[in-house]
């Protein structure tokens, strides 16, 4: 099927909202034969989406091929920009180079580049993120904020709320976080979140938000030293998740909180933020780059930065480290 043909189908079942749509109609908006329409809905249905088609109310569809290639994100998204231009590959080293790249190239905000696989996913740390074909959400995401730079990490912090409060409405586990940015589901990682800066020393010129979900791996997918820390959705909930509508609902919910945050700024982020961390009032173990700091997590600072207290009372502020609860 032509590009166009099938981008134009799929906005109409898009404003169609799960609605039935004629055939009339169709072939109205496309200009072409009611029999060219059943032809183009039977690509479709080879594409891998499921068609209900019935007699006088014409044509609806009622689910979308497992794959992210773009097609199956437009149908149904709710956004104005976050998700609205998506660049897609199959495989690529790591969507945070290609990010770096669109930057450079004048991207738009809310411009998304996903993989169904990487090959050199990025992790924090200077880790590597184990990004398997098909399995996954391996994705960047493009802000271009008008904020200062050291308030940059606050949009991290906005990321995994968004992520945990998306992956809590579509799949009904809960999920916590892990300062700064892990997602954890039943105490195992299955989110991972990057953030990365171009920005001169006054002036951000784009905030790339990689963002790594484990969603449909099963255990043997997890090398034997990390399966006692890591998981995926479908472990946990014990049953498949469709990619593609969870992004939607991940960049659904990542517009509505960034919207309030340029309009109001960190308060309503923290306090989110602070009722899905699993690490606050625990006792914590920080490794930083130079030293391993032994302490109570007492909360966040304004800028997103961990406050832990040590045994003796003195306050530490981390910027970067691994926790181990
Ligand atoms: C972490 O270490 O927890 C962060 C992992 C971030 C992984 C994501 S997957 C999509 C994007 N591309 C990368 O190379 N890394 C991020």
């Amino acid at each position: 099927m032509q590009t166009s043909i099938r981008k134009q189908l799929l906005e109409m079942f898009s404003e169609a909202d799960g609605e039935f749509i004629s055939g009339q109609a169709i072939s109205e908006k496309l200009g072409c034969s009611r029999t060219a329409v059943w032809k183009h809905m039977e690509d479709l249905r080879k594409e891998g989406y499921e068609l209900e088609a019935v007699r006088r109310l014409g044509y609806r569809i009622a689910g979308k091929p497992e794959k992210v290639t773009g097609n199956e994100i437009q149908l149904g998204l709710q956004t104005e920009y976050i998700g609205r231009y998506v660049h897609f590959e199959e495989t690529v080293d790591s969507t945070q180079k290609i990010a770096s790249r669109l930057v450079y190239e004048g991207a738009p905000e809310g411009t998304v580049i996903v993989a169904e696989e990487q090959t050199a996913g990025r992790g924090r740390l200077s880790r590597q993120w184990h990004s398997p074909k098909g399995t996954g959400i391996w994705m960047s995401l493009i802000l271009r904020p008008a904020i200062p730079v050291h308030q940059a990490p606050q949009l991290t912090l906005l990321a995994a709320v968004s992520v945990a409060q998306a992956i809590e409405a579509y799949t009904g586990l809960s999920a916590g976080i892990k300062w700064p940015n892990d997602i954890l589901i039943n105490g195992k990682k299955a989110v991972g979140i990057l953030t990365e800066l171009q920005a001169d020393p006054d002036r951000i010129h784009a905030v790339i938000i990689g963002i790594g979900i484990n969603v449909n791996q099963q255990k043997h997918h997890f090398a034997d030293e990390i399966q006692h820390i890591a998981t995926s959705l479908a472990i946990e909930k014990g049953a498949e998740v469709n990619r593609a509508s969870l992004m939607q609902a991940v960049f659904a919910q990542m517009e509505k909180l960034y919207k309030e945050y340029l309009q109001n700024g960190f308060g309503l982020i923290k306090m989110l933020w602070e009722s899905h961390a699993v690490s606050i009032g625990k006792e914590i173990t920080a490794r930083t780059l130079h030293q391993t700091l032994v302490g109570t997590a007492k909360g966040i600072t304004e800028d997103g930065v961990l406050i832990l207290e040590d045994k003796s009372g003195n306050i530490h502020y981390i910027h970067s480290a691994d926790i181990e609860i």
